[in-house]
């Protein structure tokens, strides 16, 4: 068989990138063109013969290395081109060995620690055939209400930012040809966490000063660090759909922010624009996303079937499927898939594996957040009780612990909590195990009695209740984000029996704890854990481990108080606790009045049951003397804000160190409080630490009424602690450079 045009370029040693991906464009129909623009779902037994016309520039969600690498076997030594295919997956959070959810990986504050876990997911993907992953997921998201909340990385822009980048980097690693690396994807391009009440595909509408105040800054750091892909967000952004939106795809990502990477589709993304009510047919979807930019369609066939009229009518330039199509092919140069697209099928050696493990267990340490422990419950310790009751439905499943998006964990790699418990108490502790109920939903109340039974002849009851891995996640969205089921019902039947009881809860999302919030001693959040939540939370536990963790999304009271978020605006009537009035502290027939009255309701307190940033430790850490080595400073400046750290407590911690700033006064308003910086600081029992964040005055700026990114002279308020209702502050002054 004749060499086919890229066997032919390889053997032209030495193309660049720019050359080598014109002479292969040069050489391709336009129908070859469109082929690449193509990503399919491998439900489609007619793939091969697809990839063979050289009509599939992408397959997504198989998984059979054989059958992977036979398909790139066909499409670089069966078709004319020979062009490698881009396999893409949802590798979101791990691979065959699951790390905690993201939502519980930004919980750990810790660049290192997210970076490792994509850069292993990376490893274990890539051993599979895998070079393209559809994360991270980085929409702010500030409604529990929404399931995708569980695949975020929370609520606030810095955080996200940082974080994101960090998962890029782990994914990509320094060098996208390294066979170890995959291709990452800046998603869902923009706004989709702001879906109307939480419920998932919903419509967003954002100011554009909001959007791009909070929702793209994140998407503008991934961009700037080399994020590989883009994703094109399913939903309706101010009425103009994502997937169609030019201004968003071409003005702001291409045009402002200079961004030449791919950008594909959602899921069928673009025939849902008639869906929307955006287009009248498929054929002018496939125009719309054209023109908006989408280089890839994902899992549908618009592309295939419509633009070669729009080229041949004229209506789209083959210039333009050129850019394109260039982007395309760029990444897989990039990937070094001209050159190496076979995948060696390597096992994993068993220190490799115990690498995984190992890191999944310290991510899950390091993401469980402490909300309570009175009379410091914990940590337990095994010499000091005789018997333990273990209760709850997910305390012994090691499928729900690993929380949503893991389509191929090897589940039965999951170490359970009970088992974890089990093993570490050996025979010191007589360990009695009930579920009380047989999943998360159940309302079956049978179990009850055999669950009081055990708590009762226990000295501690620990309880592992939450949500199953499906309750939270795409289109998983709930109006109600109690504990599902009748799982308060099960802790009130605890409670009752007066047996101590710690509070272990794994979700997808933020829970409304309110109610049970007095029944329990101690509660650890441990989100959706992932394989090794179980040793990791019984280290916890026990005090094999100290809780480091932080929230990085705000936990409210009650559902009705959503959205709720620490970065809010001040308005004209702030919420204080001067002006709050309780709803039955209101005389019958008050008189209406709204004089003195705040931006309160009247059933709930205005602060959240647990703020952004907020997270116990065992020992007890003190923050004193902010500083701010400038009182006043020019544009183009940093200020140095630092504070004492002290370890008061017993117990050698680690805490993280948060550094919030306030605007007081802008051209457009400002957030009450934002995250300009963390620090990670393990601080020994009985010692202090002078901890420094440096503040350059770009750091300050945001995009004011005119849409120009600016900071703005004027008075700042700074302040640094253990979580965003600190109110240990300083205050700066940014002055214009005098004339
Ligand atoms: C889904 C999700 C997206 C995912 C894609 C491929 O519908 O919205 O996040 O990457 O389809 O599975």
């Amino acid at each position: 068989m004749p060499a086919n045009i890229c066997q032919q370029l390889n053997k032209a040693k030495n193309l660049d990138k720019e050359s080598y991906v014109s002479s292969l464009l040069s050489q391709m129909t336009l129908k070859e063109k469109i082929g690449q623009m193509s990503q399919f779902n491998n439900d489609d037994d007619k793939l091969a013969t697809a990839i063979k016309n050289d009509d599939v520039g992408s397959v997504i969600n198989e998984v059979d290395l054989d059958i992977i690498n036979e398909f790139q076997r066909i499409a670089t030594k069966e078709s004319r081109l020979g062009i490698p295919l881009l396999i893409g997956r949802d590798v979101i959070h791990g691979y065959n060995t699951i790390f905690p959810i993201p939502l519980a990986q930004a919980a750990s504050w810790s660049t290192e620690l997210v970076e490792t876990s994509a850069n292993l997911a990376a490893i274990e993907s890539s051993n599979n055939g895998i070079n393209w992953t559809f994360a991270p997921m980085i929409d702010i998201s500030r409604d529990p209400r929404w399931g995708r909340i569980a695949e975020s990385l929370g609520e606030d822009p810095y955080l996200c930012s940082t974080l994101g980048v960090a998962m890029v980097k782990g994914f990509q690693g320094n060098n996208l040809a390294n066979k170890t690396s995959i291709a990452a994807c800046a998603k869902h391009f923009a706004g989709y966490g702001a879906s109307e009440s939480g419920r998932d595909y919903n419509t967003t509408n954002i100011p554009e000063n909001e959007l791009r105040n909070v929702y793209l800054p994140p998407f503008k750091a991934l961009a700037d660090a080399g994020v590989s892909t883009f994703m094109a967000s399913f939903s309706d952004l101010n009425g103009v759909p994502v997937t169609g939106n030019s201004w968003l795809l071409n003005d702001i990502l291409r045009d402002e922010w200079q961004y030449n990477g791919l950008v594909v589709s959602d899921w069928e993304s673009i025939p849902q624009l008639v869906t929307h009510g955006f287009c009248e047919d498929e054929k002018s979807a496939a125009f719309e996303a054209c023109q908006a930019g989408v280089d890839m369609e994902m899992a549908s066939d618009t592309y295939a079937k419509n633009l070669p009229s729009f080229i041949q009518e004229n209506k789209i330039s083959i210039e333009q499927i050129d850019t394109m199509v260039s982007r395309l092919l760029k990444l897989k140069f990039d990937l070094g898939l001209f050159e190496n697209h076979f995948t060696e099928s390597r096992n994993p050696t068993e220190h490799l594996k115990n690498t995984y493990l190992n890191v999944a267990k310290e991510v899950a340490t390091k993401s469980c957040v402490l909300l309570k422990n009175d009379k410091q419950i914990l940590p337990l310790c095994k010499t000091k009780i005789s018997s333990l009751a273990v209760i709850g439905p997910l305390a012994d499943d090691g499928y729900e612990q690993l929380g949503t998006w893991i389509f191929d964990a090897k589940i039965n790699q999951s170490v359970t909590c009970l088992d974890a418990i089990k093993d570490y108490v050996g025979n010191t502790v007589d360990v009695k195990f009930n579920e009380g109920l047989e999943t998360s939903r159940s309302n079956n109340q049978d179990s009850f009695e055999e669950a009081v039974k055990i708590a009762l002849s226990s000295d501690v009851a620990v309880m592992i209740v939450g949500e199953e891995a499906i309750l939270s996640g795409e289109a998983h969205c709930r109006s109600n984000i109690d504990l599902p089921g009748c799982q308060e019902q099960l802790i009130d039947a605890i409670h009752k029996t007066g047996t101590p009881i710690v509070l272990v809860i794994m979700a997808g999302r933020p829970i409304t704890l309110e109610k049970i919030l007095p029944k329990v001693d101690a509660i650890l959040f441990a989100w959706h854990p992932g394989t090794m939540g179980g040793p990791a939370i019984t280290d916890l536990l026990f005090g094999e481990a100290c809780p480091s963790g932080k929230l990085p999304v705000t936990f409210p009271r009650n559902v009705g108080q959503i959205p709720l978020y620490y970065g809010q605006k001040n308005t004209g009537r702030p919420a204080s606790d001067a002006t709050f009035v309780d709803i039955n502290d209101i005389e019958v027939r008050a008189p209406q009045t709204s004089l003195g009255m705040t931006s309160t309701h009247l059933d709930t307190h205005f602060s959240p049951l647990f703020p952004f940033g907020f997270g116990l430790s065992y020992t007890q850490f003190e923050y004193t003397n902010i500083q701010v080595n400038m009182h006043s400073f020019s544009m183009g400046e940093s200020v140095e804000v630092s504070a004492t750290l002290s370890n008061v407590g017993s117990v050698d911690a680690e805490e993280i160190v948060q550094l919030y700033i306030r605007d007081l006064v802008g051209s457009v308003t400002r957030p009450v409080k934002e995250l300009k910086g963390f620090q990670r600081i393990y601080l020994p029992a009985g010692q202090s630490k002078t901890v420094v964040f440096k503040v350059h005055t770009d750091e300050l700026a945001f995009y004011n009424r005119q849409m120009k990114l600016n900071t703005e002279p004027g008075l700042f308020n700074a302040w640094i602690g253990s979580n965003s209702a600190t109110e240990l502050k300083a205050v700066f002054e940014v002055v214009l450079t005098p004339e």
